[in-house]
């Protein structure tokens, strides 16, 4: 039996605007995304049965089962595997196993990027030969971060997020993130800005100009100061420990520091690899988070590597 291989990134958001809460039940966000290189891999076996299973390990060897991911039919992968099947009128099953780095339920789109790394790892294994413009319109399908992470680098998302296009971006940036012991839901999180938000208009989603003007001059510090999330506020009064998170990676000098999508996973810039390591261990000190890595951004989409 044939196999294919995806990697994946994280994706965090520089700026999140969120809009009123539609007839459809989402919001109209104006974002922009970056990719950064904390991957997840997807190994898609092809089976002649029609089956689709799915394996999450937390470990390079792939002994131990990870523990937080679903792995039947509403797992986001599975999902990706049978909408393609029947995109393309397969009849081929698929064994998938998920190597998993990107935090589980971190606001930074980890099943969403299983999704896209699974899309284009069957596309493969099962040698459907489909282009971009089929993918990501089954990628729209399935969430609104999947098409974003099809693509990776930095771009701007609009509609539910799905609608992307490139951002001018000059240049590396490196970032410290700091985990949380325990996720959060994200329609939980749009449910409690909805709530914050009951008694006041909220405007139409904007991408403010200043970020993109950031991004365009590659200065780490004038970026940090532009990082904007309307999650934020909702995220901290779930978890209102993340203030504490944000103020000690903010208080050890980070240029700047933000709950990444609909959290809990806090993300600070840093100017280069020392101060990365200056902030991470004010913030492991702190014991306000359960882990810190440092990533960099922004990567390619989901690729194929075998
Ligand atoms: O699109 P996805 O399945 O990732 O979204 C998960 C949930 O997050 C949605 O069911 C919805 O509650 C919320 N959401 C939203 N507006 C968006 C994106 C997500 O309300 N633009």
């Amino acid at each position: 039996m044939t196999t294919s291989t995806a990697r994946v990134p994280a994706k965090i958001n520089l700026a999140l605007a969120v809009g009123p809460r539609r007839d459809d039940g989402y919001h109209d966000v104006a974002t922009v995304f970056q990719t950064l290189d904390l991957h997840d891999e997807v190994r898609a076996t092809a089976r002649p049965d029609g089956q689709i299973t799915v394996r999450v390990h937390a470990d390079v060897d792939e002994q131990v089962e990870h523990a937080d991911v679903p792995t039947g039919d509403d797992n986001l992968a599975v999902r990706a595997a049978r909408r393609l099947a029947e995109v393309a009128g397969v009849e081929t099953g698929v064994d998938l196993v998920i190597r998993k780095v990107i935090p589980v339920a971190g606001g930074m789109a980890g099943g969403s990027a299983d999704a896209a790394a699974t899309l284009v790892a069957c596309n493969a294994v099962w040698k459907l030969g489909l282009g971009r413009d089929v993918l990501d319109s089954v990628a729209a399908d399935l969430g609104s971060d999947v098409p974003f992470l099809l693509h990776g680098g930095t771009a701007v998302g609009t509609g539910r997020g799905e609608r992307i296009s490139p951002a001018l971006a000059r240049g590396s940036y490196r970032w410290v993130v700091a985990t949380a012991a325990e996720g959060l839901s994200t329609p939980d999180v749009y449910a409690e800005l909805d709530r914050l938000n009951a008694h006041r208009e909220v405007p139409d989603p904007q991408v403010s100009e200043d970020v993109l003007t950031a991004l365009r001059s590659g200065s780490p510090a004038e970026l940090g100061t532009m990082l904007t999330n309307d999650l934020q506020k909702a995220a901290i009064s779930l978890r209102p420990e993340l203030r504490d998170t944000l103020d000690v990676g903010l208080g050890a000098g980070a240029l700047g520091g933000i709950v990444s999508g609909s959290g809990p996973t806090c993300v600070f810039l840093v100017h280069d690899e020392q101060h990365g390591l200056d902030v991470s261990f004010a913030l492991a000190s702190s014991l306000t988070c359960a882990d810190v890595v440092q990533a960099r951004g922004p990567v390619p989409g989901a690729r194929l590597l075998s």
